[in-house]
């Protein structure tokens, strides 16, 4: 009798501890579905996943690289600001000092809890290839601590392919969308308007045009704005891509920010299709090859990279 009543115990603590496995919640809480099952590793798992780089690894990537602008004076050196200058088009009586001051009046100083990248996390990348389109991928992205997605990314209609949780978002003015309360909105930086426009979009809404019309407002957590440096561009640049493409991708930026911030990094939609466009996976190809041949981006350099990311196991390339 006693025996039967330990057994009954001993199985319903069992059932416990099996449950509280299967749906504990992210650990960041933004997600809608707390009960997402945990489809990673364990966090010592994560923490110890970065030690003992190849040499290939090691030429390239650098610890002491912050992918962020602080706001600091003279952060930036003068052969950053000679290159980052000159990204699109001639730079022009530029006061870059001045600019960033103006930036960081109009956004809070950036603290520890917007950025620690001392943090054991998990990290999704979600480009936005045609490929995630019918991958079931959603609830295996929206299992991670972040959610990083860039420039136009749908969700509604896409929930199965690609989740529904975001915590950082990438973008430029031109590919600028409304965000989400408690999103980082994650700005990627080619020219000093990109930057004066953050400034403009979050107060008077004065600058209206780049090369295209712009939104003159964005809705999204001021408090949670994250500027990346030029100088973590020019570091892709120089030893990422090494000088193929005029400058990295939006999507290899998020990629690179995630090696540097986060201990386990899973990589979704990034692949052109079969005749090398950079197609998206809610719409029908509007780029019929131009995206590729422009060599704005070198993406059969980037797409390399990731495969060999991936052999190594710094990534997890979900193709
Ligand atoms: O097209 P868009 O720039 O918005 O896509 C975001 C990123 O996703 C790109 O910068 C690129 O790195 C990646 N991408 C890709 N293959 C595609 C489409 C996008 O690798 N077919």
């Amino acid at each position: 009798m006693l025996c039967q009543r330990r057994t009954r115990v001993v199985l319903a603590l069992c059932l416990l501890l099996v449950l509280w496995q299967c749906f504990r919640a992210p650990t960041d809480g933004l997600g809608p579905f707390p009960w997402a099952p945990s489809l990673l590793n364990t966090p010592a798992a994560r923490c110890t996943a970065s030690a003992n780089g190849s040499a290939w690894f090691n030429a390239r990537y650098n610890t002491a690289m912050g992918p962020l602008l602080t706001g600091t004076a003279h952060e930036l050196s003068a052969d950053v600001v000679q290159w980052w200058l000159t990204l699109q088009g001639p730079p022009r009586g530029i006061q870059l000092e001045a600019i960033i001051q103006r930036l960081f009046t109009v956004l809070p100083p950036l603290t520890s809890g917007m950025w620690d990248s001392s943090r054991c996390r998990t990290c999704a990348v979600v480009g936005n290839s045609g490929w995630l389109r019918g991958s079931g991928h959603g609830l295996r992205i929206d299992a991670h601590d972040w959610v990083l997605r860039m420039n136009r990314a749908k969700i509604a209609g896409f929930e199965r392919d690609v989740g529904v949780r975001t915590t950082h978002h990438f973008m430029y003015p031109e590919s600028a969308v409304n965000l989400g309360p408690g999103v980082h909105l994650v700005l990627v930086p080619f020219k000093p308007l990109d930057l004066q426009w953050v400034a403009s979009a979050f107060s008077t809404g004065e600058l209206t045009h780049t090369y295209v019309r712009v939104n003159r407002f964005i809705k999204a957590d001021r408090n949670k704005v994250l500027i990346l440096s030029p100088a973590f561009l020019k570091y892709i640049h120089d030893n990422w891509t090494q000088h193929h493409g005029r400058y990295p991708s939006t999507g290899f930026t998020a990629l690179l920010f995630a090696l540097h911030a986060c201990q386990q990094v899973s990589v979704f939609g990034f692949g052109a299709d079969r005749e090398g466009n950079w197609h998206h996976y809610w719409e029908k190809n509007r780029w019929s090859g131009a995206f590729r041949r422009t060599r704005v981006h070198d993406a059969d350099v980037e797409f390399s990279l990731i495969e060999r990311l991936a052999a190594e196991g710094r990534i997890l390339f979900h193709k």
